[in-house]
């Protein structure tokens, strides 16, 4: 059964780790990141992009398969379905095709809309058991579609949305979706420490995990980061693995073309990948 992440996020704050966000694509995503989560004891975050949404055909059929998923490949451990960087339209869908989590990204409006709106959101989706996350300030780079300004977040404007009522809050402390740039600035701890103390026990997001040097992971955790997002570092592995296969001609020898083969190196390298972030985030054992 699919879970909100209020829990499992309250639980990682508390015990100082974080829980990975994992963005699904497809079948073979989604299957290797419950697999990995399951074998490793860990709860897990599957993020679904609005992009991602209609690529995979509208939330129902992501809400069907992956429920189907955890009951056919027993999946025990914790799970959430939770919406990325939704809209306000995006948020209400996906409450109502079954989705146990969603993000309404409010970052692109001003505070007050962004206050007004996720007010609203916090309370369809708390009738029914769903958790919600928000975003103050932006996180930079562009992910399926939304661009941000890698605006840092106020504190004293996280405290507003935190005192909404929502679960978990995504702040813009110099992040940036995608591939780090060379001459990146880094994490800005500084702002992230103000934000934490401002919004107490509230589990905070870091977004852009992709690329992210680990003792700055390390420090994002022990400043209060508890959920953490990845998603070019898998579409990475995944786009090498393939590419290799079929590079080595492997798709032309025996039934090489066969996509359950042709899929099978991207799949294992999903896998590899999760279980790193997950041995990273400190979030094995803790299902
Ligand atoms: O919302 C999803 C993420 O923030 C993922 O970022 O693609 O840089 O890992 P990433
Ligand atoms: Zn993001």
């Amino acid at each position: 059964m699919l879970v909100s992440a209020k829990e499992m996020l309250v639980k990682a704050k508390k015990g100082k780790y974080a829980v990975g966000q994992f963005n699904i694509n497809n079948l073979e995503w989604t299957k290797a990141i419950l697999l990995t989560a399951q074998e490793n004891n860990s709860p897990v975050i599957l993020g679904v992009s609005e992009g991602a949404g209609k690529y995979m055909c509208g939330y129902k059929t992501i809400v069907g398969m992956v429920e189907g998923m955890l009951e056919e490949l027993n999946i025990t451990v914790p799970v959430a379905l939770h919406l990325d960087h939704g809209s306000f339209e995006g948020a209400k869908e996906t409450i109502a095709a079954g989705f146990s989590s969603v993000m309404f990204d409010g970052s692109h409006y001003g505070i007050e809309e962004n206050v007004e709106k996720t007010k609203e959101i916090v309370a369809l989706a708390h009738s029914k058991g769903i958790s919600v996350e928000a975003e103050v300030g932006s996180i930079g780079g562009e992910e399926d579609g939304v661009v941000g300004a890698g605006e840092v977040a106020d504190p004293a404007e996280c405290k507003r949305i935190a005192d909404l009522g929502i679960d978990f809050l995504a702040a813009g402390i110099g992040n940036i979706h995608g591939k780090y740039p060379e001459n990146w600035a880094g994490l800005n701890f500084e702002v992230l420490g103000k934000i934490n103390e401002a919004t107490g026990d509230m589990p905070l997001v870091l977004h852009g995990g992709s690329g992210i040097p680990d003792e700055m992971i390390k420090e994002a955790i022990s400043l209060g980061v508890a959920k953490i997002n990845v998603n070019t570092e898998c579409q990475l592995v995944f786009a090498e693995a393939t590419r290799k296969y079929i590079e080595e001609g492997k798709d032309q020898q025996g039934k090489g073309y066969d996509p359950r083969k042709v899929l099978a190196p991207g799949f294992e390298a999903i896998k590899a990948c999760v279980k790193e972030k997950m041995e990273l985030f400190g979030s094995i054992g803790q299902a």
